[in-house]
């Protein structure tokens, strides 16, 4: 049969019109398959079996995205990250627990300030989000130690063993945290639903293997604490470690770590193999990836986030992360889907201050690309509950299935309990090339086996890209026979199915629909798109079309957009977990919520926007009323009965201060070093370490050695008595070094000196190898010596730290936040410290010789509300006298450390909330040159990373100011 060709508003009506059914229809991600679910005896609300979760008797996919509290203190900000995770289409957020940051000294646990994690729980279940807890007591996480706190350095004993010191360490915080989360779980009220023991409980220091003696005790004390969902753990590799647990799964970084090629991929780096392991391991539950890459970490010169952003960016999301619809996948969390900032001390020191991972929200919260292709991804997911019970059906060949082309791979995952649906995720054989490849389809349909497309020309993959076709897919009442198109979302809204269709610009797609009785023949309602149309002589009629632009096809009971990908990527399915109301927006740079009241007759939506923009809502006909961001919005209706709008924004203008043309004020923080009261070795585990050595001279020294660990990217500088005798400047690659620094002169015999030590402590090791003690790693002197002179010896050595080490003084902000300078021991970087007798000097005149400076100024900010304008500071690089670097603390937090000669980052994040919008704020700079003849900053200023319209509200995080710090020294 000839093809008929619809334009415009031309109508062909196949056959008699259907009559608009009324009322709601659930959305379709909340009909689920119910079958004989495994659960823990401990609660039934989150029950599971071998194909998926389920919540309250529902199939769910748990599309989850990693981000961690801790990495955010602004607790007003977690229901804006929160809410843009939901509107992706996700269901889930998982979290790490810090345990070092809860409990700093031994015994003294406090969720105090920036530590309390109520507020996370309270927005996410604000935002509808489901959360899955990850407590530790291990983390890894790129955080220093692993998560470990500093004290455990100093605990005999193998960690993350059975070992009972090591149990004895953690006990009280796994009860502490324990509690916490039990009062936080669905059972009761709360957002988790899943609580994960230990962490990538994998690789073991030879001779010690796994010990599964410490996995049972850990496990038991978390049920003990009353943790009464499942239990999860994350093994690095599938390779079946800790399976003991409820809901065992795995790890996967198929393009690792390496930002500086970003282009490069493996050809062969998707792990085909994850099917048959997880089948291996852990057949009876679902198949978990409790993380799979969502970006990649960058270390101390490393090659910045832009190109981590790259490796793993859209093209990553199109193909690897669809990859694992293929694996049928139904748990499936991305670390990280927002990094956010290693401020004050808290990374590792693999990593730099900004943790911003590449991920799909960037560390200043701005949404990527990659967002925006993983919310086509997660929306899918989110409204095929046929996924949710579906096995692979060839995972061992793959080359050439169903396209006979071998330059193609497609993998067919079936839903084998209704035994109907099928998703075929193809993708290039060597996933590494830009190719243009075509192919037809040949496919097993409820209609027998189909050569797609059926109009006749041919399919497309396009250089590095991947799709999802599916087979006898149900949308409501409209029954898919197929579709090439990929399926962005659908909800029933009022009887009509609508089904957002799309694919690459200008690429050709078919979708087929089964008829019914009283099926009406398709019409163009909107666009201008050309579609043809077939009937296929079992009763369905093919759709062929080019996806450009936007159509709007009605057909039946259906509502088909036809759109290219940046138009999905406009389409916002808003609905909550509970809503049996699903509203879609299309248009807006992000739409929130959208929620309608019980009698349907007003729609208050809420959305972001960076410029004017066209609004199409779908919503019942009742609404009559539409408000957005609290005001009124006027609608018109179209032809086929959806709202437009027209959303006018105004970006209001917001002044930033010159920084460098402020009132600044400095002290040198070298010679007040004084005299150092606190003796003892241990207790500082944060930030700068100062050491003082007290010798006599037996008359020949030449010169002192020493060699110091600090961790990549350290430095050190020494002085003899007031004589600076040099530095190590650091690189990105020792965490520690070895050097002799002659004596300026000959010392006389008998002679008492002085040696004095600045290093940087970069934080601790992780301890990723279990029983390594990596995380045990020194951090000071190792070995010293006098040359010319061994009979030099050291009579006392004094170390300091952070004012208080463990028994820190900033409660608000925490145990690491502050380190050993004398600046900061003193308070100098709070709000409110007197700074009226100091000298006046900018951190850009910067210092004439080797030492520490402090400069401190104070300024309003003045951004109006309504609006998210995240800000930086920035810095460029000094090339004349470039060993140096600068810590900079915004209100008290310090939010950046920054590395002149190693870099690579140069922006600071800083978000609002920790920087006052409206009102005061104090800057302060700490500049340490490592080199004769001093340093400065080559520039400093303050610049907003972008400018959106937004309901979001932010309260500051409390920023107690400076007051007499007793014993301060
Ligand atoms: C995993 C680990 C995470 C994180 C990630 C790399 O191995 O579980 O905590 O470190 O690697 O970013």
């Amino acid at each position: 049969m000839k093809p008929l060709i619809l334009r415009g508003f031309f109508t062909l009506l196949l056959l008699q019109i259907l009559e608009a059914s009324s009322g709601w229809s659930v959305a379709g991600w909340r009909q689920s398959h119910l079958r004989v679910n495994k659960h823990s005896s401990r609660q039934d609300i989150v029950t599971y079996d071998e194909y998926s979760l389920l919540i309250h008797g529902e199939r769910v996919m748990i599309f989850s995205g990693e981000w961690h509290p801790y990495r955010l203190p602004v607790a007003d900000l977690y229901l804006d990250v929160f809410q843009k995770i939901r509107s992706m289409g996700f269901t889930a957020v998982s979290f790490y627990v810090f345990w070092g940051l809860l409990e700093p000294k031994r015994g003294e646990i406090s969720f105090e300030g920036i530590r309390d994690l109520q507020p996370f729980f309270d927005a996410a279940k604000e935002a509808d989000i489901y959360l899955i807890a990850r407590p530790g007591p291990y983390i890894n996480a790129e955080t220093t130690a692993g998560g470990f706190p500093g004290w455990g350095t100093t605990v005999p004993g193998l960690w993350r063993t059975s070992n009972q010191t090591y149990v004895d360490a953690y006990s009280g915080y796994i009860k502490a945290i324990g509690k916490v989360l039990a009062d936080n779980e669905i059972t009761k009220g709360g957002p988790i639903i899943l609580v994960q023991s230990e962490n990538e409980y994998t690789s073991f220091e030879e001779p010690y293997t796994e010990d599964f003696e410490y996995e049972k005790i850990l496990m038991q004390q978390l049920i003990d604490a009353g943790i009464t969902v499942p239990i999860i753990h994350n093994d690095a590799s599938p390779s079946g470690h800790y399976t003991s647990v409820d809901i065992w799964g795995y790890d996967s970084y198929p393009v690792k770590f390496d930002c500086s090629h970003p282009t490069h991929w493996d050809p062969s780096s998707i792990q085909e193999y994850l099917w048959d392991s997880h089948m291996k391991h852990a057949p009876k539950v679902p198949n978990a990836i409790y993380e799979y890459q969502g970006g990649s970490y960058d270390g101390w010169g490393g090659s910045g986030y832009d190109t981590c952003l790259e490796l793993t960016g859209a093209e990553f999301t199109r193909i690897f992360t669809r990859s694992e619809v293929g694996m049928s996948a139904t748990i499936l969390n991305l670390y990280m889907i927002f990094g956010g900032t290693n401020w004050g001390n808290l990374g590792h020191p693999g990593v730099y201050t900004s943790y911003d991972y590449g991920a799909a929200i960037g560390e200043d919260r701005t949404l990527r690309e990659k967002y925006y292709e993983l919310k086509l991804l997660a929306n899918f997911l989110a409204v095929s509950p046929a996924y949710y019970t579906t096995r692979p059906q060839n995972p061992d060949s793959l080359v050439g299935a169903f396209t006979g082309n071998a330059a193609l791979k497609v993998a067919q995952a079936l839903d084998v309990v209704g035994n109907k649906t099928s998703f075929y995720v193809i993708r290039h054989s060597d996933i590494s090339s830009t190719a243009t490849d075509t192919y037809k389809l040949t496919l097993p349909t409820s209609f027998g086996n189909l050569t797609i497309p059926s109009i006749g020309d041919s399919l497309k993959l396009q250089g590095r890209d991947s799709k999802v076709h599916v087979v006898d897919y149900e949308a409501g009442s409209t029954s898919l026979l197929y579709s090439t198109g990929e399926i962005a979302t659908w909800a029933t809204v009022e009887g009509k199915d609508v089904i957002v269709l799309y694919g690459n610009s200008g690429e050709v797609h078919e979708t087929a629909f089964k008829l019914k009785s009283n099926t009406a023949g398709p019409k163009v309602v909107s666009g201008d798109g050309t579609i043809k149309a077939k009937l296929l002589h079992q009763g369905a009629v093919v759709l062929q079309y080019t996806t450009t632009g936007q159509t709007v096809v009605q057909f039946g009971s259906a509502i088909l957009y036809i759109v290219d990908r940046t138009g999905a990527f406009q389409f916002w399915a808003l609905s909550k977990h509970d809503s049996k109301t699903p509203v879609i927006v299309k248009g807006g740079h992000l739409m929130r919520t959208g929620i309608l009241n019980d009698d349907a007759s007003q729609l208050t939506i809420s959305g972001d926007f960076n410029s004017t923009a066209i609004l199409e809502i779908i919503a019942p006909a009742s609404v009559s009323k539409v408000v957005l961001n609290g005001a009124d919005l006027s609608v018109t209706k179209t032809s086929y009965g959806t709202l437009t709008a027209t959303k006018e924004v105004n970006l209001p203008r917001a002044e930033l201060p010159n920084l460098t043309g402020l009132n600044w004020k400095t002290a040198d923080t070298k010679p007040a070093m004084g005299v150092v009261l606190y003796a003892g070795d241990y207790g500082y585990h944060t930030g700068n370490i100062l050491w003082r050595a007290y010798f006599s001279s037996s008359g020949s020294a030449m010169g002192f050695q020493i060699w110091i660990n600090g961790g990549s990217a350290f430095a050190y500088s020494i002085w003899l008595d007031s004589t600076f005798i040099g530095s190590w400047e650091g690189d990105a690659t020792h965490a520690g070094y070895d050097a002799v620094w002659p004596f300026p002169s000959k010392l006389s015999t008998g002679s008492k000196h002085i040696l004095t030590i600045l290093q940087d402590h970069m934080g601790y090791e992780e301890d990723w190898t279990a029983a390594s003690e990596e995380f045990k790693s020194t951090r000071g002197p190792v070995t010293y010596s006098f040359p010319g002179s061994d009979e030099t010896k050291i009579d006392t050595w004094k170390v300091t730290g952070n004012l208080g080490g463990e028994s820190y003084v900033d409660k608000a902000r925490g145990p690491l936040n502050e380190g050993g300078l004398y600046g900061e021991r003193q308070g100098w970087h709070l709000p409110g410290f007197d700074d009226v007798s100091w000298a006046a000097g900018k951190p850009t005149d910067g210092v004439s010789a080797p030492g520490v400076a402090f400069y401190r100024t104070n300024f309003n900010l003045d951004i109006p509300s309504g609006v998210d304008y995240p800000l930086s500071i920035a810095v460029t690089n000094s090339t004349i006298n470039p060993h140096y670097r600068a810590q900079f603390y915004v209100n008290g937090y310090q939010f950046g450390k920054y590395v002149n000669h190693i870099g690579p980052q140069r922006v600071f994040h800083v978000p609002q909330g920790i920087f006052n919008y409206q009102g005061q704020n104090t800057l302060a700079v700490s500049l340490w040159a490592a080199k004769p003849g001093g340093a400065k900053l080559d520039s400093l200023q303050l610049q907003f990373n972008a400018q959106i319209e937004s309901p979001i509200t932010v309260q500051n995080t409390p920023a107690p100011a400076w007051s007499a710090r007793p014993g301060a020294y």
